[in-house]
């Protein structure tokens, strides 16, 4: 039996068993223990080789920037340069990252509400691409410190477009009400101000609409708010901006399995289940601003400009799974079971050892990762059970525990699950080990990135007991 879920030469099914690049799934976790994380670096390359096509589409240069908070372990980073992309930061902890992994100073571009002196110090000295700038305070401080430091920061302001997104209200980001960016009239002024300032280069604009965006008009609206912009900073400054940034929020299809659908509501559907190519996106965008750029006489600001694109979701999701090994057992009686004949009355309980610490997502935002058995892919996945974690926390479940209808309140997978069954958790590679912590003393899990060559390589080892204390002072 094939599987909704099964994807050629990357997840497949042999033997009955779960394979990841042509290695067996139940392989790993018993050479690594559980709880795991693997991930696939042809299908981060592949993943980048699709974002990269947009590139087919427009008249001018395109630049992949990783966006670095989806997942930002070193071996993964290494692999994401590897495969020939450029990266967002958004700390100067991510920057750290990216230097140390050598991504030079012209490929890093930098994101972040509440930059600190040394941060801004740390991105002037390095030379960067672009620092993302969040207010005109901000500005300031970026031109005060290249001043001190007799540099000039490339900068490019990050503009508050208002466009809504039908993504989770969590995921928004390019509304009046969320915390980022600033007002296009304060931009233009910003422009005004600097536009002689030997200290700052005042190189583009940036937006960002939101992550997981189910639909891709957004993307034309949002290049349309960048070039009305880029035209009115041309008009009111002279200045031509080398840049323009449209973020990140491609989405993945979290609903592969299209048996589950009727268990969400429509519009958690739409968002989980949101797949279109953003090479399309992208040229139906462009289209769009190059008719705008020749109405208004202006075609000569889009020649020669780069297009920036801040994916991280759509390069890493679907490249991690997530093993895990059933390690508690129960059944509970359901609450006043009265049930239609034929029907159980009561729920079995699974308790494995991945919860919300590592996958914070389904807790903050009711995330749905598909689930399957890796030593039985093959079987039918049709008997109901409870999902929960090992966390010593009522919310640590893979249900609806809020009785807002917005998950499935059963998770689905063969009937007789046995304790120490290995289960893997699919697309679960962005937002999870990057936000992951030791919450209840948990060691943090241990990574296998498949090479290219299909060779499996540790690039994360699993905690200790010391690093559960490494900076405690006792
Ligand atoms: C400014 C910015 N750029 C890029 C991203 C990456 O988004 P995604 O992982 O959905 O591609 C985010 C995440 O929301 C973001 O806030």
């Amino acid at each position: 039996m094939s599987q909704d879920w099964a994807i050629e030469n990357f997840l497949e099914i042999k033997n009955n068993q779960l394979y990841i690049d042509g290695v067996s799934a139940v392989d790993l976790a018993n050479e690594h223990g559980t709880p795991l994380f693997v991930f696939s670096e042809k299908r981060i390359r592949h993943n980048i080789g699709r974002l990269k096509r947009a590139g087919d589409f427009i008249d001018c240069r395109l630049k992949i920037c990783y966006a670095a908070k989806a997942m930002s372990t070193m071996g993964i980073l290494k692999a994401v340069k590897d495969a020939g992309s450029d990266i967002e930061v958004n700390s100067g902890g991510e920057l750290w990252k990216a230097l140390t992994i050598g991504f030079r100073g012209d490929q890093i571009i930098f994101n972040g509400t509440s930059k600190e002196i040394w941060e801004i110090e740390k991105a002037v000295n390095a030379g960067i691409y672009a620092i993302q700038v969040d207010s005109v305070v901000e500005l300031a401080m970026i031109e005060e410190t290249a001043r001190r430091l007799n540099k000039r920061a490339n900068v490019s302001l990050r503009l508050v477009p208002e466009i809504e997104s039908s993504t989770h209200s969590g995921l928004q980001t390019a509304l009046l009400t969320s915390k980022f960016g600033m007002m296009p009239a304060e931009a233009h002024a910003a422009f005004r101000e600097y536009k002689d300032s030997p200290h700052l280069n005042l190189a583009g604009i940036h937006l960002h609409i939101g992550s997981q965006n189910p639909s891709a008009a957004g993307y034309a609206d949002a290049l349309q708010v960048l070039f009305h912009n880029l035209l009115a900073i041309f008009n009111e400054t002279g200045i031509k901006l080398s840049h323009i940034n449209l973020g990140g929020g491609f989405p993945v299809n979290y609903l592969r399995d299209r048996s589950v659908e009727g268990s969400f509501p429509d519009e958690e559907r739409e968002m989980f289940a949101a797949d279109f190519e953003p090479a399309d996106a992208i040229s139906n965008a462009w289209d769009v601003i190059k008719r705008s750029a020749e109405s208004a006489n202006a075609a000569e600001l889009l020649k020669d400009i780069t297009l920036l694109l801040e994916p991280g979701r759509s390069i890493i999701a679907d490249a991690g799974v997530c093993l895990t090994s059933v390690r508690n057992i129960k059944t509970r009686p359901l609450p006043g079971s009265s049930l239609a004949p034929g029907h159980s009355s009561v729920d079995h309980w699974l308790l494995t050892d991945a919860g919300f610490n590592l996958l914070l997502s389904t807790a903050t935002y009711n995330w749905y990762y598909q689930l399957v058995s890796a030593e039985r892919a093959e079987v039918g996945h049709d008997f109901p059970y409870k999902l929960a974690g090992p966390l010593c926390d009522g919310g640590d479940v893979y249900f609806d525990i809020e009785g807002l209808g917005r998950l499935p309140e059963h998770r689905l997978l063969p009937k007789d699950v046995e304790l120490g069954e290995i289960l893997a958790l699919l697309n679960c590679g962005a937002y999870s080990m990057s936000q992951a912590s030791q919450y209840n003393a948990r060691f943090l899990p241990p990574i296998v990135l498949i090479r290219d060559s299909g060779h499996p390589e540790l690039v994360r080892t699993r905690d200790t007991f010391r690093d559960l204390a490494a900076n405690d002072i006792y």
